[in-house]
C-alpha cells in the first residue's frame, strides 16, 4: 500500500476514534521545538531549543543561521522529547508541523524533517498554521475553554483580534495596520540599548518604572478594533534621540514603562471592546506579547470589570513552542485536514485562507 493511502486510512481511523497522540514540530523563527500532545489538550512533553544566544550577537534573528541551527537541533530534540514523555517512536500516532507563516528557510527545515518522519513511520502528516498554534496554546493551558471566544494574538510578526468561531474557524475582527506589537517592543528596546530579544527585557525593566514619566502620543486607531503602532514607535524613538541630543539622561525604566503603558492600554481596550461587541463572555490572549506582565494584569482587570472570563497561557506557552502546534494539529486532524508529501512552507500564510 502506498504511503498516501496508508496515512489517509490512519488519519481517518484517528478521526473516528477522536483520539490521537501527536508529535509536533515548530521551526518558524528562532526556536526549534518539539512536543507530544494527546487529544489536543494534554501536554505530555515539550522541549525548546532556543537560538537566542546566537542571534543576540547580531542584535536580531539572522535567517540563514536560524535554518542551520534548526537542522542541527531537530534530531536530538526528537530523542529528548520522546524520553521526557517516556515514549518510543511506536507510541506516536501522527506528526504535526508548522508550515507558515515564518522565515522560509526556517520553516522548510521543520517541514522537511516532519515529512521524513511521517514517511519513515508511515504516519499522517498534519500542516499547522503558526498563528492558529498560538491561539491553541489556550486549549492546553485551560482545558475548560471551548469556542466561541475572542482572542488577541500578539507576537513578533502578527497582531490580530480574532473571533474563534469553532476549532480551526476564525473571523478576523481587527489588527495592526503596520507594525506588530512585538516588533514595536523590539524596536523601542533597541533605542534603549536593551539587547535582543528586546520585548521581554523591556517588560522586565518597565516593572520598576513610572509609566507617567514620559508623555507619548496615544496609539493611532483606524477601525473599531484596529490599531497602529508605527506612529507611537516613531514618536518614542524621536523623543529618545532628542533627549540625547540635548544631553539629557534618559531614565530607561520610566521610558520603557511609559511606552509599555501606551501599547498595552490600546491592546487591552480594543480586545475587551471586541469581546463585548461580539456578545461573547470569554476572552483569551496568545503570542509572545501575551507574556507581557502589564498586558496580563490589564486584561485581567478590564476583563473582569466587563464581566468576561479571561484566559491566558503561562508565559512559556505564549512564546514559540511546539505544544501549541500539537494542540492545533489535533483539531485539524479531527477536521480531516492532513497533508501529503508535497507539503511546502508558506512564509506569508494568513490565519484565514485568502
Ligand atoms: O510569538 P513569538 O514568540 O514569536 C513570533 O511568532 O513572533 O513572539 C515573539 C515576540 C517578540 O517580538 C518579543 O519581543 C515579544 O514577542 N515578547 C514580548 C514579551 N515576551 C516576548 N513583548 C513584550 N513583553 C514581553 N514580556
Ligand atoms: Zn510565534
Amino acid at each position: 500500500m502506498s504511503y498516501e493511502t496508508l496515512a489517509r486510512e490512519k488519519a481517518e481511523a484517528l478521526r473516528r476514534a477522536g483520539h490521537a497522540r501527536i508529535l509536533a514540530v515548530e521551526s518558524s523563527c528562532d526556536e526549534t521545538a518539539m512536543a507530544v500532545v494527546e487529544d489536543g489538550r494534554v501536554l505530555k512533553s515539550s522541549v525548546i531549543a532556543s537560538q537566542i544566544d546566537m542571534h543576540a550577537l547580531y542584535g536580531g534573528v539572522v535567517p540563514e543561521i536560524a535554518s542551520r541551527m534548526h537542522v542541527d537541533a531537530l534530531d536530538p530534540l526528537l530523542d529528548q522529547t520522546l524520553e521526557q514523555g517516556g515514549y518510543t517512536m511506536d507510541d506516536i500516532d501522527a506528526v504535526g508541523v508548522t508550515f507558515g507563516p515564518g522565515l522560509v528557510g526556517a520553516l522548510l527545515t521543520g517541514v522537511a524533517w516532519a515529512k521524513a518522519f511521517a514517511y519513515a513511520r508511515q504516519l499522517p502528516l498534519i500542516p499547522v498554521n503558526h498563528i492558529e498554534g498560538h491561539v491553541s496554546a489556550n486549549y492546553i493551558a485551560s482545558p475548560e475553554l471551548t469556542p466561541p471566544f475572542v482572542c488577541l494574538v500578539a507576537s513578533g510578526g502578527h497582531s490580530h483580534i480574532v473571533r474563534v468561531d469553532d476549532y480551526g474557524e476564525y473571523t478576523i475582527l481587527g489588527g495592526t495596520t503596520d507594525d506588530a506589537a512585538g516588533e514595536a517592543f523590539d524596536k523601542v528596546a533597541r533605542v534603549l540599548d536593551i539587547p535582543y530579544p528586546g520585548g521581554p527585557l523591556l517588560d522586565k525593566l518597565a516593572e520598576d518604572g513610572d509609566d507617567h514619566a514620559y508623555v507619548f502620543p496615544k496609539v493611532v486607531t483606524h477601525g473599531a478594533y484596529d490599531f497602529s503602532f508605527s506612529g507611537l514607535k516613531t514618536a518614542v524613538i524621536n523623543q529618545a534621540h532628542k533627549l540625547r541630543q540635548q544631553g539629557e539622561e534618559i531614565n530607561a525604566a520610566n521610558f520603557a514603562a511609559s511606552f509599555r503603558r501606551a501599547v498595552v492600554d490600546s491592546l487591552a481596550e480594543k480586545t475587551v471592546r471586541a469581546c463585548r461587541d461580539a456578545g461573547l463572555k470569554k476572552v483569551a490572549l496568545a503570542g509572545g506579547v501575551a507574556s507581557n506582565r502589564l498586558l496580563r494584569r490589564e486584561m485581567q482587570r478590564r476583563g473582569e470589570k466587563a464581566g468576561l472570563t479571561v484566559f491566558m497561557p503561562p508565559a512559556i506557552l505564549c512564546t514559540d513552542n511546539a505544544a501549541m502546534i500539537g494542540s492545533a494539529a489535533f483539531y485539524q486532524l479531527m477536521r480531516g485536514h492532513v497533508a501529503d508529501l508535497t507539503l511546502n512552507a508558506v512564509p506569508s500564510l494568513g490565519l484565514i485562507a485568502e
